[in-house]
């Protein structure tokens, strides 16, 4: 399975939040000319300082040198003027906010922008790749292309084939992904894909388990560090993710699954609810500083 995918050189990354600015960072290292956008001007450079920020960091390590930061860098454009700066872009890769309508009005909006050439992703974690692809022109050039967090250190890439997504588009990705330097696997359309359709249950059973007073938090967490050889145990990347992401994508599998195995654990909605969601709140299964 190849098709060539070096006639993509220019991509616009829409979204310059945690996903969007790691994944700008991942396609300029790789030599892409890239466009970071979102709503305000504001927003699209504090990405790009995020990207400098990550950077500056792997210089002091001695891991890049001073050039070759400048260099990444310069490959990437912040800006909201997605009409003067898309309009000859190869690929656009979509990681706005996780609402169905607003992604398919920003996909109505750049499919009008974009060349007929242009192959469109989003990055979403659960929305339906086919219900996106439903409002532009081009539904064979419209696929999942979802990254891991953060993009620069993950390995990922899933890519998603909605129910019109074409061979050739699909190839050409896998291609990309390789030029990237990332490992893809494909999924077709389906709730939480293969990463998140696995991990919810897994996680939702930490839950229970802490729920019915099966173990400690810290014992859980042990317990599948060492013994699975996670690099983290549930309770801890759930405070990383974000206990109201899990709830929300746990909702749309149980909602779209239809199965109990699948229902989110009560004691999970309780800590959202009282707005401990992990990391972010300063607290969730353990408190930060
Ligand atoms: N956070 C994760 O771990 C993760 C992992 C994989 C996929 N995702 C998916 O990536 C996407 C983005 O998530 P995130 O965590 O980066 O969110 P985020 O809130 O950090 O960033 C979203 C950005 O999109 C911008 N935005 C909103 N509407 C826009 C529009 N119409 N045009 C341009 N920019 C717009 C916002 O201003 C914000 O800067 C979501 O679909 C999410 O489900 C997230």
């Amino acid at each position: 399975m190849t098709a060539d995918s070096s006639w993509i050189k220019k991509v616009v990354v829409a979204g310059a939040g945690q996903m969007g600015s790691g994944i700008a960072q991942v396609f300029a290292q790789s030599g892409y000319e890239v466009i970071l956008s979102d709503i305000t001007d504001e927003l699209a450079q504090a990405g790009k300082a995020k990207i400098e920020k990550d950077l500056t960091r792997l210089v002091s390590k001695g891991k890049i040198t001073e050039e070759r930061k400048k260099e990444i860098l310069d490959r990437i454009t912040p800006t909201t003027d997605l009409e003067n700066f898309a309009k000859d872009a190869d690929l656009l890769v979509e990681a706005i906010i996780e609402k169905m309508e607003i992604k398919k009005e920003f996909f109505k909006r750049v499919d009008g922008i974009l060349p007929e050439r242009a192959i469109l992703a989003s990055n979403t974690s659960s929305l339906s790749i086919t219900e996106m692809a439903s409002v532009t022109s081009r539904p064979e050039k419209f696929l999942g292309a979802h990254f891991f967090n953060p993009p620069p250190v993950m390995k990922l890439i899933e890519f998603i084939k909605g129910y019109q997504t074409s061979q050739e588009t699909l190839e050409t990705m896998i291609d990309l992904g390789k030029k990237l330097g990332k490992t893809t696997v494909i999924a077709v359309e389906a709730p939480g894909f293969i990463v998140n359709r696995l991990l919810m249950p897994f996680l939702n059973e930490a839950y229970f388990a802490l729920q019915e007073g099966v173990a400690t938090p810290e014992d859980i967490d042990t317990a599948i560090k060492l013994g699975l050889n996670h690099p983290m145990g549930p309770l801890e990347l759930s405070d990383f993710i974000g206990l109201d992401t899990i709830l929300y994508v746990a909702e749309y599998l149980f909602t779209e699954l239809g199965e109990d195995k699948y229902r989110p654990c009560p004691l999970l909605r309780k800590m959202v609810r009282a707005g401990k969601l992990g990391r972010k709140t300063g607290e969730g299964f353990y408190k930060y500083k």
